[in-house]
């Protein structure tokens, strides 16, 4: 998610699920491949597995992106068709591709044919005025045809004019019973499902259904604890205990020190940790302390400790 999400967040997510699939925010193509920005791409070899988000419509840029985020160890490159912000617009990728399959396929073409890991989509139901029963499956067949096999579906049209980016994800109505036609139109497709999800309840109720996958965004960055710490052994059969948030934020602590010493900031890590605590007795404590002492120049490890007893005596008070 583009100015929440980076690779300290998901260095933390993958403390808390070993098996969910995480994904880069969008990395637009044109910054990779005319711009250079390789640095877009670093992440941690604990990540894993990792798919990177593109944002592009220029088929032969693409497959060059592609080619970068498959040398940099990616296990995945998904290509972005459902970010209806200006910025995107103006670039003539994100949700806009909706209006055009035959694009969108031809990129899809030019990627899988520059690399071997696997290439997939991330689309909406349609946008404007367009009749998302009829411009989803046109659209899925298409991309179908051109070999990707996994989609996730964001299940809300977006509007490219009229509404902010932040509205786009809020205002116009999901339509998960689409979302799940489509698994019997498209048997053979990976078919996710994505918005407005906010536990593993529904996440399973969905799979129940006959859907592949489930993608959480916003309420796993708000409470990762929640969402991820359940996912390993709830959604993926795993028998292996997953890390609690206490226990996150230890093995968090090398990560910091490693990263302090690299002339990073403290808050630059901390700021995806607030959430970890939410809901639960000390939380406003754990956030207050890492919100007001992070941006110290000297913070550190122990401003994090600091925050934990916190988070711990508010539990000692409460029971
Ligand atoms: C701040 C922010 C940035 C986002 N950036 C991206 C992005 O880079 N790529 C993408 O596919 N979706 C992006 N999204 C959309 C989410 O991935 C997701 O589709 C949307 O929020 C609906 O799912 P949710 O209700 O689980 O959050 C972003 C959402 C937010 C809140």
């Amino acid at each position: 998610m583009m100015d929440w999400t980076d690779r300290h967040c998901r260095y933390l997510h993958r403390l808390l699920s070993r098996e969910a699939l995480l994904y880069t925010e969008m990395v637009t193509s044109p910054a990779l491949v005319r711009g250079g920005a390789l640095h877009l791409l670093a992440f941690n070899a604990d990540e894993h597995p990792l798919a990177l988000q593109l944002g592009g419509s220029d088929p032969v840029e693409l497959a060059a992106a592609a080619e970068l985020g498959r040398d940099a160890g990616y296990d995945e490159i998904n290509l972005n068709c459902g970010c209806p912000s200006d910025r995107v617009q103006s670039g003539t990728f994100g949700a806009v591709l909706m209006k055009d399959a035959a694009l969108v396929a031809d990129c899809v073409t030019a990627m899988r044919d520059a690399v071997d890991v696997d290439v997939t989509v991330k689309c909406r139901i349609g946008v404007d005025d367009q009749d998302p029963e009829t411009v989803l499956p046109d659209f899925l067949a298409r991309i179908a045809d051109a070999g990707c096999e996994r989609v996730t579906i964001h299940a809300r049209k977006a509007w490219l004019k009229g509404l902010s980016p932040k509205e786009n994800r809020d205002v116009p109505p999901l339509d998960y019973d689409l979302v799940l036609r489509m698994r019997d139109r498209f048997p053979a497709l990976h078919l996710s499902v994505n918005g407005g999800i906010t536990s593993l309840d529904q996440a399973e109720a969905f799979l129940a259904a006959g859907l592949d996958g489930v993608m959480i965004g916003r309420s796993a960055y708000h409470d990762p604890a929640t969402i991820l710490c359940g996912a390993d052994q709830r959604i993926y059969g795993t028998q292996a205990a997953c890390l609690d948030a206490e226990q996150a934020v230890l093995a968090m602590l090398p990560y910091i020190e490693d990263h302090l010493a690299q002339g990073g900031k403290l808050a630059q890590v901390t700021r995806h940790m607030l959430g970890l605590f939410q809901g639960r007795p000390g939380a406003r404590a754990w956030r207050r302390i890492l919100s007001e002492g992070a941006h110290r120049k000297d913070a550190g490890p122990a401003l994090v400790l600091e925050a934990l007893a916190a988070v711990t005596e508010g539990a000692r008070n409460v029971g």
